[in-house]
Order: C-alpha cells, then structure tokens, then sequence
C-alpha cells in the first residue's frame, strides 16, 4: 500500500488567533528539520496570508530550494486538492477562513488527521475554543471515527503571558480539559510578529517560551 500524507489543520472559529502563523511555523519546520514532503494549501481565499508572505519572500530573493509550496485555493476546493495531493506529499496543512459556515470549510476540516487549535485565554477565545470543540465533537469526530480514522486534537496557548491570572487559572484545571495542550505557551511578542516568515523558523527564545521546545513538542504528536 502507498502511504499517504497526514492531513493538519491548525483551526478555530475565532480570527487572528495565530492559525496562519503557526501553519507557516510547522511547515517550515517539517521541511527544513524534518526534511519530509509538505505542502500548504492555502485555503482562505479572501487574505491567503500564507500565499501573500510567500510572494513577498520570493520577490525578497528567497532561495527556492528552501521553499515548500504553497497552493492558492479556496475552501470549497480544497478537498478536492487533498484528494489529487494524498499520496504526493508526507504532510498537507490546510490554511482555512474561521467562518465554518463557507462551504467547504466543515469538509476540509473532517479530513484532518490532526487538529490543532490555537487560542489565547481572553473570555472571548475561549468561548470560540469551545463552540469549535463542540462542533468537532458533534459533526466531525462521529463521521472519522464510523468509518475508522483517527483524529488527534490539540490546544496551545497563543499570545498568552504564563506569568498572568488567567494563565495560573488556567493551568490549575488542565486535568479537566476535555484535549491535550501544548506545554510551550505561545507568547504575545512583537518580535515573533515580525519575523513570521513562511520558510524560515527563528531560533526564537525568550524567559518563558523556546521555538525549539515548542516545535519539539509539535514533531511529538506527528
Ligand atoms: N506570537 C505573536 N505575537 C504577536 N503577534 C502575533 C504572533 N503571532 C502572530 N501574530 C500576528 O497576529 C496576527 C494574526 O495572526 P494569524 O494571521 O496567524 O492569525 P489567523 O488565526 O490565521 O487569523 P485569520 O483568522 O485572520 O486567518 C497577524 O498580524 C500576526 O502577524
Ligand atoms: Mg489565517
């Protein structure tokens, strides 16, 4: 039997949450460490963030050999694109809008091997954390797990501070959590904002957060 890619989307319902920027971070890695065949599929067809940074690199003189691709398209074809790419690649992300409500969006999510969900702990994230966990449980994780796949779901904390209240809080109830989340807490840095790159991972480390531990953990779940 042919092997075919993992499919990952890192999703939520919530914007600016960092999906993007994190897709970017674990394709690079997979290309660049783990030297294995990825392609982004950038699905959101109204900002395709991740085709947008890629032209400006590429303009900037990005060297191509470092370059994984990144397709344009939408979410009501990127099933479709899944399909085609399965047995080309090791690993596709799908880079989706938050709106579940664009058609094909729900699909391309149901096809996901992994889902990583990013979100900070302001009210309003959490309360979209928990409506996407709710729908995954009700009308995609039933449909994967009656005709057999798996699906592995994760949390991590996206622009948070470990040294707030609401992070304490939080982790004094992390046994409760109804999924796994990263133990690297994302921070809300400018530096990090800056150097967002689609090929390149920083060797990013400040008092309370390593890129490396945090990309470290991310090969531990593949
Ligand atoms: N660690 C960080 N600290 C501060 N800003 C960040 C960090 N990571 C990403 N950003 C910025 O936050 C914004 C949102 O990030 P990103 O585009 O990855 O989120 P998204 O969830 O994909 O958003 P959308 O829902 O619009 O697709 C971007 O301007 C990005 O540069
Ligand atoms: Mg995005």
């Amino acid at each position: 039997m042919e092997a075919i890619a993992k499919i990952i989307v890192v999703g939520n319902l919530k914007g600016g949450v960092g999906k993007s920027t994190l897709t970017s971070l674990y394709a690079t890695y997979i290309h660049n460490v783990l030297k294995k065949k990825v392609i982004v599929i950038d699905a959101d067809d109204l900002q395709h963030t991740i085709e947008t940074i890629r032209k400006v690199e590429i303009e900037a003189g990005a060297d191509s050999e470092k370059l994984y691709p990144v397709l344009p398209s939408n979410s009501i074809d990127a099933p479709d694109w899944l399909e085609k790419l399965i047995y080309d690649f090791d690993f596709i992300f799908i880079d989706l809008p938050g709106n579940l409500k664009q058609e094909g969006v729900v699909k391309s999510i149901s096809m996901a091997d992994i889902i990583i969900i990013p979100t900070s702990l302001s009210r309003e994230d959490l309360d979209s954390t928990g409506k996407f966990l709710k729908i995954l449980n009700e009308q995609i994780i039933p449909v994967r797990n009656s005709i057999g796949v798996n699906t592995d779901i994760y949390g991590i904390l996206y622009k948070v501070r470990k040294r707030g209240k609401e992070y304490k809080e939080f982790i004094a109830e992390i046994e409760e959590m109804p999924i796994k989340f990263f133990n690297e807490v994302v921070p809300n840095s400018e530096v990090l904002k800056r150097q967002t790159s689609t090929y390149e991972n920083v060797d990013y480390a400040s008092k309370s957060f390593e890129m490396k531990d945090m990309l470290e953990e991310f090969k531990n779940i593949l």
